[in-house]
């Protein structure tokens, strides 16, 4: 598959050829196939474990390109299958393995946990799969790992080749470690789990049923689709009390023990022995359920469990032809999903990532939000009041119904005077009591997840549905009347400036003004008193002047005059006191702190400028008229901006200060302080889009693509192919380092700025024939050297059943962002379905980088449009 490339890497795999890279193309790690929307890794031994999820409804598993990682059922807190070690040394190890015992003795072929010197190794991490590909001495073993959609089940399929000249005996063993379901208690409390542990085994297949005779009805399913020659239970037969599990005993030994685990640590393990002819193989599955009896009777004897369910389940996927149908259904699954969005671009990164790795990890936000990634240990927040609404804007496209619940039940853990839980629980849907609210930014972000939302469905019956306060058991007020009473909020909770108050925190939860904490155990977000205090955030203005924008073009589009008035004056009034309490002679001022006194401003010895405030001023509309709008860009441009990203704020702070609180905390360079924290970099994208300036919005946008930087995998360090949290400062130790990947807001905004800036794909309130509009921003270099190829291509959107809505014309050059969008009617409410949509002919005006085009977005009408068949003209294979 690959040539000799230069690349230079030493270690386990040097001398194998096979691994090289096609120059050009790929890196030392790994490089994208973008044709079966994969990434390819082409040596374990990655800078970090590169993450991969299984699972797309309510049984997910994490799986690292070595197989590591857990599985849990809907809360990775209380539900948990298997076992993780978090920041285990070695890092990674546990919950899964898969061990292989034959003439070359004991190995692993996902590497882990044995890491012997394999022969040929490649993960390619897929749309909810992974196939890990493992060979040694003969034997090959290729793994694909999923979970199939509307199941609890995760499956191994596993191919075991021998490639070598003679008939060999291979023997497989698979292993789970099993979590006693709570995973705080699993961690914490060994006096209890040490004597709970309870299994049965029949027919070979392994029922994990601890507290089953008591709370539970729910149990964990270990089992083969290839009836074993042995099995194991009790981790201290199978792995050993002194032994790692790279040198696990039974494994070694070439033998499981038949243990049944009372207590200590229940395992799954088997044994199976394949006898292969040179070049034959084998191929069967593993299957890891959970299974709820639900209110089947829940003992088949005393002591026995009902196991009918797993029985079937055993029966369902060991049937000839199931695995494999269940694995096309996810293909299908997901190319579904994926279908409703496609750009063709000339930029081969920005297409991977808009069209297939952005929107793949903004349903990894939606399914996940904050919890379950290699950096949040699946016990930790739940889903976060702004983080959620801010997600919604990545995959709203995608699962419009799913959406909508989603603003329904964030809405719900709103307070009657305006304020928010700042998070709730998922399983509960409950706002969390021990953080409570007074984030006084949180409110404003459901008014733009909710304006998004209409945009793109349509539906403004959403605005009607009836949703209590969480304060208020029982009362009933529309999703608007939460609108309002959050625009209320703000307009009730100023300061000494008029600017609004910032509470705990607004979007930078670090910038605690209140909190004045000295004790090292406290949360800067919770402690201290902020009763009276009168500390302001120019961000919480910025998002104000955005969201009134935002509920007043709802309103226009509604016909509620008045109304839309109103909320003009309120952002008049507002944008007035920006654009002088806010404005600090080169950029927009931070906050004020509870002494009154300025932060992100010239006066400041260290935090002078942040990213926050710029980036929400310049949105919401403050100084567009006078150039102060620009100003504050050029400003972020020349203080703040490095090409891994811009940084949060500059010069960081050196010391703590206890007026500023938790972004002080931090060494220079890291997290809040002044990080590259790729989140807010994203706004600034928008603000240069907004400006007309698609080199700069590119520019910037490729700064925090990892997509864009397949030559610094070794300093950056985390999957290439999704965005991270932060990326270590020019102050940092290590600039470039990423940290925090998968579940970032950074999903969601990047691609709105790559659809909606960058490419100019806009939903907007539906009117005559309902319609997208847009305005592309394209770069200057691009329209140059492939403004035949855009006019060519277009941009293309096309329809979730992968039907193509071949509707549009070629318009001459002079046309620019051109984008229909017939949007399913807004009667046809129930089943709601992503618009399918054909962007076509984004092509540039002469000479042109959008800054003064002459055409102004606007919603086409049936006349734009005669049939224009795309078939054959997509670089895009229709394949998955
Ligand atoms: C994290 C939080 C988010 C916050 C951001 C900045 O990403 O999840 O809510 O806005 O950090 O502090
Ligand atoms: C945000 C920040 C993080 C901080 C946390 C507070 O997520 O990114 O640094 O610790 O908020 O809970």
């Amino acid at each position: 598959m690959c040539q000799a490339g230069a690349i230079g890497w030493s270690g386990h795999f040097a001398n194998n050829a096979q691994w090289r890279m096609i120059p050009g193309m790929s890196t030392s790690y790994g490089h994208f196939d973008d044709a079966r929307r994969e990434y390819v890794i082409t040596r374990p031994d990655t800078p970090m474990p590169w993450l991969n999820y299984l699972g797309s409804d309510e049984y997910f598993g994490l799986c690292t390109n070595t197989g590591g990682g857990y599985t849990f059922w809907r809360d990775a807190k209380l539900r948990r299958i298997t076992r993780y070690r978090y920041n285990n040394s070695p890092l990674d190890t546990g919950a899964r393995a898969l061990y292989i015992k034959d003439d070359s003795g004991l190995w692993a072929p996902m590497w882990k946990p044995v890491r012997a010197k394999l022969d040929r190794y490649e993960c390619r991490h897929g749309m909810g799969y992974s196939t890990i590909t493992g060979a040694k001495g003969g034997t090959e073993v290729e793994t694909t790992l999923f979970i199939p959609p509307g199941e609890n089940v995760e499956i191994w399929r596993l191919t075991v080749r021998n490639t070598a000249k003679t008939r060999r005996r291979i023997q497989v063993f698979p292993y789970v470690e099993f979590c006693l379901f709570e995973a705080l208690n699993d961690m914490t409390n060994y006096q209890r789990t040490y004597s709970i542990g309870e299994v049965e085994v029949e027919d070979g297949a392994v029922y994990h049923k601890t507290e089953y005779r008591e709370r539970r009805s729910h149990y964990a399913l270990f089992a083969s689709t290839r009836k074993p020659q042995g099995f194991d239970t009790s981790r201290d037969a199978f792995v050993g009390v002194h032994e790692g599990m790279h040198d696990a005993k039974a494994p070694s030994a070439g033998a499981c023990t038949g243990s049944v685990a009372h207590g200590w640590n229940p395992v799954g393990a088997f044994q199976h022995d394949l006898e292969l002819a040179p070049g034959a193989e084998e191929t069967f599955s593993i299957l890891l359920a959970y299974i709820d009896n639900g209110d089947l009777p829940k003992f088949d004897a005393p002591f026995v469990m009902n196991k009918v369910k797993g029985r079937a389940l055993i029966a369902k996927y060991s049937r000839k032809g199931a695995v494999d149908a269940a694995f096309a259904k996810l293909h299908a699954h997901w190319g579904g999903l994926l279908g409703t969005f496609q750009a063709d671009s000339p930029d081969s990164e920005v297409n991977r990532m808009a069209n297939v790795w952005n929107q793949y990890q903004c349903m990894a936000t939606f399914n996940l939000s904050r919890s379950a990634s290699l950096y949040e240990t699946g016990i930790g927040r739940g889903m976060g009041y702004r983080d959620s609404n801010q997600d919604l804007l990545g995959f709203m496209h995608m699962i419009p119904e799913r959406a909508r619940q989603r603003i329904l039940d964030i809405a719900a853990t709103q307070l009657s005077d305006g304020t928010c839980y700042h998070q709730y629980q998922p399983l509960t849907k409950k706002g969390n009591a021990e953080i409570g609210g007074d984030f006084y930014d949180d409110h404003l972000w459901l008014i733009l997840s909710t304006c998004a939302y209409i945009k793109e469905t349509g539906d403004r019956g959403i605005l009607d549905e009836q949703i209590g306060y969480a304060d208020k058991a029982g009362s009933k007020h529309t999703l608007l009347h939460h609108l309002e009473t959050s625009i209320a909020y703000t307009l009730k909770q100023r300061g000494p400036h008029g600017l609004p108050l910032i509470g705990h925190a607004d979007w930078n939860d670090c910038l605690n003004l209140n909190c004045f904490s000295t004790e090292p155990n406290q949360s800067f977000q919770t402690a201290g008193d902020v009763k009276g205090s009168k500390a302001e955030s120019v961000m919480i203005a910025g998002l104000f002047l955005y969201a009134t924008r935002e509920l007043a073009g709802l309103y226009d589009w509604m016909g509620k005059k008045a109304a839309a008035k109103r909320l003009r004056g309120n952002w008049a009034d507002m944008k007035k006191v920006v654009e002088t309490a806010g404005w600090d002679g080169e950029w927009f001022v931070r906050a004020y702190d509870a002494a009154g006194k300025p932060v992100g401003s010239k006066v400041c010895k260290e935090g002078k400028i942040f990213i926050e405030s710029q980036a929400w001023c310049v949105l919401g509309g403050a100084g567009a008229e006078d150039g102060r709008a620009r100003q504050a860009l050029e400003s972020v441009h020349k203080h703040l901006y490095t090409s891994d990203g811009i940084v949060l704020q500059t010069p960081p702070y050196a010391t703590y200060h206890k007026e500023l609180g938790e972004v002080s905390s931090y060494p220079p360079g890291y997290k809040e302080n002044a990080g590259i924290f790729s989140h807010n970099n994203t706004w600034i994208h928008l603000a240069w889009c907004e400006q007309g300036e698609g080199d700069r919005a590119l520019e910037y946008y490729r700064s925090i693509c990892p997509a864009a930087h397949q030559d610094r995998h070794d300093t950056y360090r985390a999957e290439p192919y999704v965005y991270a949290q932060m990326i270590a400062g020019r102050d940092s130790a290590n600039p470039g380092e990423a940290k925090n990947s998968w579940l970032t807001g950074t999903a969601a905004w990047t691609f709105v700025v790559v659809s909606q800036g960058i490419l100019g794909i806009r939903p907007d309130y539906p009117q005559g024939l309902e319609g997208l509009h847009g305005q592309a921003h394209l770069p200057r270099r691009d329209l140059r050297d492939h403004g035949e190829e855009y006019r060519r291509l277009g941009l293309r959107h096309h329809a979730r059943d992968g039907r193509r809505q071949g509707h549009g014309r070629r318009r001459g050059a002079g046309v620019q962002g051109r984008h229909e969008a017939p949007r399913r009617g807004r009667a046809a409410l129930a089943g709601l379905r992503p618009s399918p949509r054909l962007i076509m002919g984004v092509a540039p005006l002469a000479g042109c980088c959008c800054r003064g085009c002459a055409t102004a977005p606007r919603v086409l009408t049936g006349s734009d449009f005669a049939d224009f068949d795309l078939a054959g003209q997509s670089r895009y294979p229709q394949g998955l």
